[in-house]
């Protein structure tokens, strides 16, 4: 079998296409744009990039973007009090600082702050609460982006056996959360876990988030399966995923490249977040 490749960046393409007609519409309806406040601390040339595009987006998307650039010795006292300035604004509907911060700040201090009603990152805790039992709120953009590929090749997920590999706050358990809400049959497997192989040989869904290059190999996965690759690996080969994308793509069914799968949908998932947010405020 050789395995569809799913098109993460038309994916994408097609979601902000789809968010900037609703955004024409709601200007329109209500005079103003929705708003996306990214903060960044600090010259991390990474962060710097992903900020950026993140702006771009943003306006691509015809929302108002509002860049917060701050120096790396920024104390976290006045960190806190721009986030608090962001949660008080009415044109901000959106608030994303950037992570990783420097090792001075408390991270997790910071995600506190921000209003989870306007968390379009779907970090603070309150949100994690609320994916975990339902309720309305804001999903991670990754573990956001993973499913709405996913359901586009199985609209109806139910009963199937998913595997996530990796346990992470910020994709691991978000992605697993989705996944039952969709009654997928789900298991996290991580790093102490006995026998990897064993448990993805059964997955219809694999879920690959671990951050080690082509960890999970071809004869691991089930013929026909559908494998979402998160992973953005930079090795002496350029940039490659978790999952060994020669070996996989000849048994799998369906399977994300490294790059131009998951990661255009993050950005796209972003920008779709703050329209909702746009729209719980003042819609
Ligand atoms: N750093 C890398 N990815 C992300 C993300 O999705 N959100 C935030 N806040 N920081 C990041």
């Amino acid at each position: 079998m050789t395995a569809t490749i799913i098109d993460g960046k038309a994916h994408a393409l097609a979601l902000r296409t789809r968010v900037a007609a609703h955004v024409a519409t709601f200007r329109e309806a209500t005079g103003r744009a929705p708003g996306l406040a990214v903060v960044l601390v600090g010259e991390d040339p990474a962060s710097a990039v992903y900020v950026r595009n993140k702006g771009k987006a943003t306006r691509d998307a015809g929302m108002a973007s509002f860049e917060h650039r701050l120096p790396a010795d920024t104390d976290a006292g006045t960190l806190l009090a721009l986030v608090a300035q962001l949660n008080a604004d009415p044109a901000v509907d959106g608030i994303l600082v950037q992570l990783p911060l420097p090792a001075h700040i408390d991270a997790e201090a910071v995600l506190l702050a921000i209003d989870p009603d306007k968390d379009v990152d779907g970090f603070h805790p309150v949100n994690a609460g609320r994916l975990a039992i339902g309720a309305e709120g804001f999903v991670p953009c990754t573990p956001l982006g993973c499913l709405m590929l996913l359901k586009d090749i199985h609209p109806n997920l139910s009963g199937m056996e998913a595997v996530v590999v990796g346990r992470s706050n910020i994709v691991g358990k978000p992605m697993a959360q989705l996944l039952l809400q969709q009654s997928c049959t789900v298991t996290i497997v991580h790093s102490r876990t006995r026998d990897v192989a064993a448990h993805l040989r059964r997955a219809d869904i694999v879920v690959a988030a671990v951050g080690i290059p082509r960890f999970i190999q071809g004869d691991w996965i089930k013929p026909g399966a559908s494998v979402i690759d998160v992973g953005i690996n930079r090795t002496d080969d350029g940039l490659v995923g978790d999952v060994d994308f020669a070996a996989a793509s000849a048994v799998a069914g369906a399977i994300t490249p490294v790059p131009g799968g998951v990661g255009p949908m993050t950005i796209a998932c972003l920008i779709r977040n703050t329209y909702v947010s746009a729209c719980r405020r003042d819609g």
